[in-house]
């Protein structure tokens, strides 16, 4: 049979010289990776919405059928039963031989808004502004600018914003990984003092202190982040040995510790803004001091973690100057600045942090 017009036109033109694709094997099967990748923003609403609606607080207290799980989450019931489904089918939630709902022990331990172990917050936070930023992409893209209202404004974001306690208790959930990995891999019983720069809520710096009860010091932010950092440091019980430092990293002096972190914060400022930090790290750190900085790290090829190089996108979306960058830069800055035995360590999510000593 002669092939069809629209036969013809599916079929891509024969190439010359090499192939570039990765996967050669792949051009003859089915479009597997680019359907999974194009509808990943469905699964990704899916599960967001579920946290928006507080689904898995709600099936923590137990199993529950579909009229009362419509009822609880106030959803309309036309789409109720095909939402509980896709969770069910999407591994969040199982259902048993009674059609009843319950969580997945994973969704249960980390979307549970009761549990301490809750992320919700980094998911709300995805939410509210990433999901929606994300359709500005193709628009940060040509214009190289931020389209958004960006988090990069940080002055804004504290200055009454809606946005600012959704965006805190985002930063803890979302660094909460990495802090506990930091609290467990760092030589911590070497040193009396930590200081978290840029510390949002306090995540961090509770998480190591909490691992840590010979250790003293404190978040340092700009002012207005004072009352979310001290009611949170209250509520974990550690306001006797973590404290608030008020400042501003541009103008201020750094507090003094023996260890400073950069959690997250490299990411969202230009080059020369990152080299200053880290100088002013260098200062302010006594002699045997350490700083621990810690980010979405690109891999050193620039191929293979597209979580990291996609945050990259992200930050053009969020800031005017920030991108992420390779451990291999951080540490040629670290070493710029005069700290030595400079090393990386991944931190069991999608953050690596760079570690560096100022010598004794
Ligand atoms: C992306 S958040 C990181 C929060 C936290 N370190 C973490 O990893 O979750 C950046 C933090 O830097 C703070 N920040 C921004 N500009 C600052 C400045 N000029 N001086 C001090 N802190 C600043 C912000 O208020 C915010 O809490």
């Amino acid at each position: 049979m002669a092939p069809s017009n629209q036969t013809a036109v599916l079929r891509p033109p024969k190439k010359e010289g090499a192939e570039i694709s990765s996967n050669p094997t792949g051009a003859n099967g089915p479009p597997k990776r680019i359907l999974e990748i194009a509808y990943a923003f469905w699964r990704s609403k899916a599960l967001l919405s579920a946290v928006e609606l507080g689904l898995f607080t709600m099936l923590a207290e137990g199993p529950q059928d579909l009229a009362t799980l419509t009822r609880r989450t106030g959803i309309h019931e036309r789409g109720a039963r095909d939402f509980f489904d896709a969770l069910v089918a999407l591994g969040a939630l199982r259902r048993d031989a009674q059609g009843r709902y319950g969580n997945d022990p994973e969704f249960d331990r980390y979307l549970d808004r009761r549990k301490p172990t809750y992320l919700g917050g980094l998911l709300e936070h995805l939410n509210v502004r990433h999901y929606h930023n994300w359709g500005l992409l193709t628009q940060a893209l040509r214009t190289g600018a931020p389209p958004s209202d960006g988090v990069g404004n940080y002055k804004a974001l504290h200055d009454g914003h809606p946005m600012q306690e959704i965006f805190l208790s985002g930063m803890t959930a979302g660094s909460l990984v990495a802090a506990q990995a930091i609290a467990a891999k760092f030589p911590w019983r070497k040193f009396s003092t930590v200081m978290d720069i840029g510390t949002a809520q306090g995540g961090a710096a509770v998480e190591i202190a909490r691992a840590h009860p010979h250790l003293t010091g404190g978040g340092f932010d700009l002012p207005a982040v004072e009352p979310t950092f001290t009611r949170y440091v209250d509520e974990q019980g550690l306001s006797d040995r973590l404290r608030f430092h008020p400042g501003d990293f541009f103008s201020d002096p750094l507090p003094r510790a023996d260890v400073l972190v950069m959690g997250r914060i490299l990411h969202n400022w230009d080059l020369p803004t990152r080299k200053m930090l880290i100088a002013k790290a260098y200062r302010t750190v006594p002699p045997g001091g350490a700083i621990i900085v810690y980010d979405p790290l690109i891999d050193d090829n620039r191929s293979t973690d597209a979580h990291c190089l996609l945050s990259s996108l992200n930050m053009l979306i969020e800031t005017s100057g920030g991108a992420e960058y390779t451990g291999a830069d951080c540490e040629e800055w670290m070493r710029q600045a005069g700290f030595v035995e400079v090393n990386a360590e991944p931190l069991g999510d999608m953050h690596t942090a760079i570690v560096g000593y100022k010598t004794l």
